[in-house]
Formats: C-alpha cells, structure tokens, sequence
C-alpha cells in the first residue's frame, strides 16, 4: 500500500524525521486555516499517490491565508495522471539552498535492502538516473544489521554529502531506517531532502509504501487505507479474500475468471487476441480464484465480475489440478442457482485437468442458459469475444 505525503510526513515526525509543520485540507476554507495557523509563506501540495506533481502544478507557494485558499481551490479537482486531488497538504515554506535525495528499499533481485542516495535531488530524480546513473550511490543494506551510524556515514561517504550537512544526513538515515522497519515498508523516499539556506536538513517531500503480507502485525496501518479511492469492487472481492482487479480505462467488456495467476495472465492474453479478431473491446478485468473452488467462492466471484456494469461476457478458464474441475462446475452451477436474477451475462466455461469429464457432465446436466462450455482456451476466447458484441 503505497500512503500519502502526508501520512508520510506524519510517520517521519512520529520516529523524529525533521519535517515542517503542515496540515491537511480537503477545501479551500480550510488550506485558509491552516495557512493562516501556520503563518507566512507556506505550500499548497496536491496529495495523490503518484509522482510529478510539482511539474504537473500541483505544488504551489503561497502567500497568506487568501493565497492559500485560492490556490488550494485550483489544486483540488485537478487531475494528475489520472489522479484526482481531493486533498491537499498545506505545509511551512522552507527557502531551500540545496536538494538530496535518499531512500531505502526492498531489492528483491538481491534478497535484501538497498539504500540509494544522491546529492542532486529534486524534481529531476528519475533523469538524474538515466542521465547520471554515477550521480546515485547505491548501497545493499545486511537485512540483519540494517542502518546503524557507521553504516549510515557510509552511505553519507558514497554519495559525497557536503561535510557541512554529513552529520545531519546521517542520523536522518538512522531514523528514516526506524521508519523502514518498524512500519514494514517496502520503500521510503525522501525527495527532496533539503538543506534549508540556514543549514537544517528537512525532509520535504516522502513516499512511504507498507508491505501488506505484514498488514497483521500494524493494526494502526488500516486507518492509513485509502477508503475513499480504488474501485468499489475490487474492495468487495478484497473483503471476500478474492485477487480481483478492475483493469485501467473503461473500455474492456470481458470479464475474466481463472484459477492461478499464470492463467489468468495468459487468458488476458488470448481474450485480448479474440476480441481484436471480432472488433470488440478486450478484458474489463480479472478474478483468480486461486485454489478454492467452492460454491461461496465462485459465487463471491462472479457476483463481482458480474457488477462490473462495463462486462458483457464472461470467460471462466480453469485447468483442474488440486482445485478438481467437478468441485469448479458445481461452484458455477450453484453461484447461478444463488444469483439468481443478478445473473445476466453469458458465461463461456472452458474446463480442463483433473476430473474434467465430471466438470463437463455437471455443466451439461445443469444446461444453465447463460452457460456454453466450450472445449479449448482460443475457441472459449473468441465465443466470449463473440457474445461481447451481441448488445445486451
Ligand atoms: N515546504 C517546502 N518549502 C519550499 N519548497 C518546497 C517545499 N516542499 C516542496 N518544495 C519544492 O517543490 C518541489 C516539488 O515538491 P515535491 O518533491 O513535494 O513534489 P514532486 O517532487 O513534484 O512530487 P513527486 O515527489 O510526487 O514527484 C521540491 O523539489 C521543492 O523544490
Ligand atoms: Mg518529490
């Protein structure tokens, strides 16, 4: 899960990161009271998670409380790559001499951590990495003896920190490595880390994203989920333990289910392909049901694909192996029987491995009038591209 700036900002704080003070607005009237709490210049940012937002123009200076309030209104609403802002961090202005860059995160190639840092931070990071690559130190970080002092000198050494600001950076990098742990983070980025023209070193901007896998063991972190964004389906399937994912743009109008993810990814594949072939629009999402079968979970399944208002067929693709193909059509069999009426769309079912003439069996016995049980992945994609077409 990847947090906002501000929840960043606020963790920074909590593990004595130096961040400015700052407050968060989701209207104009309230940037104005936080602008005017925090006096003089402060910054209005657009909180999304998602990066560029200064050269996109959602980071602004401004001067005063009505300033703020104006700017903030501009802000709000704004797109960012495909990002709404609905909140906004109002935070102190730091006349900034200098911008670094650091960050620590899970290298998964290397089976550990990696820190990288840079002296020439900003808002060009990313070029600065094509362009310079020798500009980044980077430095694998022991998973065991993490970010001590020494080891945080080191990484203050390999990216040639101004002796002037070492110190600082260095027992920054301490902290921000208490942050890394003590969250579970697979990521935590600083950029900028400014030296302000009086020589503090301040965090100014923070990207933090939580290792979900250890989601058990920092209740505090629920608060942190975005309820308010992602798809409203892809909740529900997450509530019902479901890997459902509503792919981006609103032109798909094949729902895909599939047990396992290689499947899954290859039948996106050939759905893509079939759809082509016929002029219809591709996949509209999928739904790996992993290795349980079962009724409640078919069910639970295709309730969600099936309200996706943008599906128009359905394409069940499963290769039996320990989830039996029997277990799989009765599954489809009773989440019709206890759908009932809310299932409208034709489903193509494509059965194979273990147990597959049983699956077939209950499916041809069943005759379910929505149901075409065809017998190969490329003939089953282009049946469910087919019946995409047919206006509902
Ligand atoms: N509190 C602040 N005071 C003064 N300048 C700031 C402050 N916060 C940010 N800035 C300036 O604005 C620039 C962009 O801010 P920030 O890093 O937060 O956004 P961004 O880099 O565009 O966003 P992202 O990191 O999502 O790409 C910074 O590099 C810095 O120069
Ligand atoms: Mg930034």
């Amino acid at each position: 899960m990847d947090l906002f700036e501000h929840e960043a900002r606020d963790l920074f704080d909590r593990y004595g990161v130096p961040v400015l003070r700052g407050g968060v607005a989701t209207t104009p009237e309230q940037a104005r009271e936080a602008a005017d709490r925090i006096g003089g210049t402060v910054v209005i940012k657009a909180q999304v998670k998602t990066g560029g937002r200064g050269k996109a123009g959602g980071v602004k200076l401004a001067d005063g409380p009505d300033d703020a309030e104006q700017l903030a209104d501009d802000i709000l609403g704004m797109d960012i790559k495909g990002h709404t802002v609905h909140k906004v961090l109002v935070t102190e202005a730091s006349p900034i001499a200098e911008e670094y860059y650091v960050s620590y995160l899970l290298d998964r190639g290397a089976r550990g951590f990696l820190a990288i840092a840079s002296v020439e931070g900003g808002m060009e990071i990313e070029e600065v990495a094509v362009s310079k690559p020798e500009a980044l130190a980077r430095i694998p970080i022991d998973p065991i003896s993490g970010v001590d002092q020494a080891k945080a000198r080191e990484i203050v050494a390999a990216a040639n920190f101004p002796a002037a600001v070492a110190e600082q950076v260095a027992a920054v990098l301490v902290r921000l490595w208490l942050v890394f742990v003590g969250e579970d983070a697979t990521l935590v980025e600083v950029n900028p880390l400014a030296k302000s023209t009086d020589g503090k070193v301040l965090a100014l901007d923070g990207k933090i994203t939580l290792d979900d896998n250890a989601a058990f063991r920092h209740p505090a972190h629920e608060a942190l989920a975005d309820a308010g964004a992602g798809d409203p389906l892809e909740r529900k399937a997450h509530e019902a333990g479901l890997n459902y994912v509503k792919l981006d743009g609103d032109i798909g109008v094949i729902g895909v289910i599939g047990n396992g993810a290689g499947l899954v990814m290859s039948t996106l594949d050939v759905v893509a392909a079939a759809a082509a072939e016929v002029g219809a629009a591709g996949p509209a999402n999928f739904l790996d049901f992993g290795g349980g079968a079962s009724a409640e979970v078919m069910t639970a399944g295709l309730d969600v694909i099936l309200g996706d208002p943008a599906v128009r067929s359905v394409f069940v693709n499963v290769f039996g192996g320990i989830t039996a193909c029997d277990a799989v059509a009765t599954g489809i069999v009773r989440a019709l029987d206890q759908l009932g009426d809310r299932a409208r769309k034709p489903l193509v079912v494509r059965l194979d491995g273990n147990n597959v003439a049983e699956g077939r069996r209950i499916l041809a016995e069943a005759a379910h009038p929505l149901v075409t049980v065809v017998a190969t992945m490329d003939d089953a994609a282009r049946e469910a591209a087919k019946l995409a077409t047919v206006e509902a």
